[in-house]
């Protein structure tokens, strides 16, 4: 039997669901059921009455729906498909930082591990991170982690001086620098540039960048332009809908080397062998899951 045949017969054995992000490859975003950013897959993976939830992403994104789900089947296909972002923040180094700032409200982004969410007040992805803070009183100190740039950009928008930041990145966007702006604006006069927050770019040339959008947002922005061509700052990934669903428009990676290791472990074969072995179950410490919900679901009802 084909493999997408076997993907289709054993999804329907399972009562399964297959989520996938937008990162990954063209075949799984085209098989999935729900193909989306952080923010819409916590929101579909909360609302779906399927048993079995397959996430072809990374780990961080199967254990916020296992957060939203536990009776449920949460299943990583590739138990090495982590997040060097989400890594780069433990949970003692966040209780360490929050003794230093008494009174702080912690805004953790998503990509982060149920540990350190079960320490934090709430969760922002790149969709909503400046509408969070905003919920914010003025006059609380905010500790924003892990990401700076992210963060520098909330800093930006909000206009507020009280945002502490973690010095973490995503090494795939933090690579991309000014001077890859500057070099893609002279080799493609007239593009439009649209750009995920994460970026090592957005903070210094803010005023280069048309849009500054989640994953979903960019995905969106594609659909309404008028521009002949657009360049496109994040993991490339992204691109595989942009073409397909908008053929009239040209769409080129700011650097095609923007390519995430982690989200890429995800094949085909992992994803068929998941649904067949039931393979690999997400567990999280029971004691846990209560307190990372919180600021899950301050998130998503927001
Ligand atoms: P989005 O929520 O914008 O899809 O981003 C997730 C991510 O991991 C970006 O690197
Ligand atoms: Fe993590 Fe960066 Fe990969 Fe997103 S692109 S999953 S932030 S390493």
């Amino acid at each position: 039997m084909e493999i997408l045949e076997e993907i289709a017969q054993l999804k329907q054995e399972r009562n399964a669901v297959i989520l996938a992000h937008n990162y990954q490859i063209g075949e799984i975003q085209d098989l999935a059921d729900f193909v989306g950013d952080s923010l819409y897959l916590s929101r579909e993976a909360a609302r779906t009455s399927a048993r079995v939830l397959v996430f072809s992403g990374v780990r961080f994104m199967a254990e916020t729906a296992k957060i939203l789900s536990p009776e449920k089947t949460v299943l990583l296909p590739d138990l090495e498909a982590g997040c060097s972002l989400a890594d780069s923040i433990t949970a003692e180094q966040l209780r360490e930082w929050k003794r230093q700032f008494p009174g702080a409200v912690v805004v953790s982004y998503v990509n982060t591990s149920a540990e350190v969410k079960a320490e934090s007040d709430y969760c922002c992805t790149s969709a909503n991170a400046v509408e969070i803070v905003r919920r914010i009183p003025e006059d609380r100190d905010v500790l924003f982690l892990p990401d700076m740039f992210l963060g520098e950009y909330v800093r930006n928008k909000t206009g507020r001086k009280n945002i502490h930041l973690w010095v973490g990145d995503c090494f795939v966007h933090a690579r991309m620098r000014p001077e890859n702006v500057t070099q893609a604006r002279a080799t493609h006069p007239g593009a439009e540039l649209i750009a995920h927050p994460e970026c090592g770019c957005t903070s210094e040339v803010l005023s280069e960048v048309d849009q500054v959008l989640s994953t979903d947002g960019m995905l969106r922005y594609a659909e309404t332009t008028h521009s002949p061509e657009v360049l496109v700052a994040t993991e490339v990934g992204i691109l595989h809908r942009m073409r397909k669903e908008n053929p009239q428009t040209r769409f080129v990676p700011l650097s095609a080397e923007a390519v995430c290791p982690f989200m890429k472990r995800n094949t085909l074969e992992k994803l068929r062998d998941s649904l067949r072995y039931l393979q690999y179950p997400i567990e999280l410490d029971p004691a846990i899951i209560p307190r990372a919900r919180v600021p899950i679901e301050r998130m998503i009802a927001g």
